[in-house]
């Protein structure tokens, strides 16, 4: 078993898969759990994850990513988008203090509490300030499925390189969901070139 510090030697930005290698349905619920599990500024998980496997719908998101090889050949394309419905009747924030009063069994008047304290917040912040909030949040979960799928010989690649209203209007999303970070997940089908990576004191710094 690789440490996390071998995972991350092993995991590269990887450009080109081997498109006949799929990934187990097992292999690939176990690292989306990794994604669930992940934190988030209140626990509020305001994220939604879309697992495209489809060769047509990963082929019609291709012009929309620049062609990136990776969109078409990957495994499974993992559509990280935030959630932007948090406030309201039915809004991320009314679902998750009810869930969480209900499950650590809190008071009706401590779910109230800590409603009002988040819809405090979000309205302080603004539409755009929740907007930039969520997606900061949302390479957190990116991030834990990279390491999962590394831990199973699983290559990855973080990408910001599509447009996201192109990605919502092939894969038909809701208005309240934007894609932020695309994860393509398969197996390596090119050399991992050499490490860049600047040295411990250049970007660590002890006081
Ligand atoms: C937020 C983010 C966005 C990225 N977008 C792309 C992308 O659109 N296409 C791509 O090929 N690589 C993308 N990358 C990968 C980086 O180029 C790569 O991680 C970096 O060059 C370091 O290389 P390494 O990950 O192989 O160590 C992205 C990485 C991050 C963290």
């Amino acid at each position: 078993m690789k440490t996390i510090k071998e995972l991350m030697e092993w995991r590269f930005a990887c450009k080109q898969f081997d498109e006949q290698k799929k990934i187990p349905e097992n292999v690939l619920k176990d690292i989306l759990e990794t994604a669930r599990l992940s934190p988030s500024a209140y626990g509020l998980q305001a994220w939604k994850f879309i697992v495209v496997t489809d060769a047509e719908v990963k082929a019609k998101l291709a012009p929309v990513c620049y062609n990136q090889l990776q969109i078409t050949q990957s495994a499974a394309l993992i559509v990280c988008c935030i959630r932007t419905d948090v406030m309201g009747e039915n809004g991320v924030v009314e679902k998750y203090s009810n869930l969480s009063g209900r499950e650590q069994n809190k008071s009706e008047e401590e779910v109230a509490k800590f409603k009002e304290r988040l819809n405090g917040t979000m309205k302080m912040m603004g539409d755009d300030g929740v907007k930039v909030w969520l997606q900061k949040q949302i390479y957190i979960p990116a991030e834990s499925m990279i390491l999962a799928a590394a831990e199973q010989g699983i290559d990855s690649c973080p990408m910001e390189g599509f447009e996201a209203a192109g990605v919502a209007k092939v894969l038909e999303l809701p208005e309240y969901l934007i894609p932020t970070i695309l994860v393509p997940l398969g197996y390596r089908n090119m050399e991992q070139p050499k490490k860049i990576r600047f040295g411990m004191d250049e970007v660590v710094e002890w006081r």
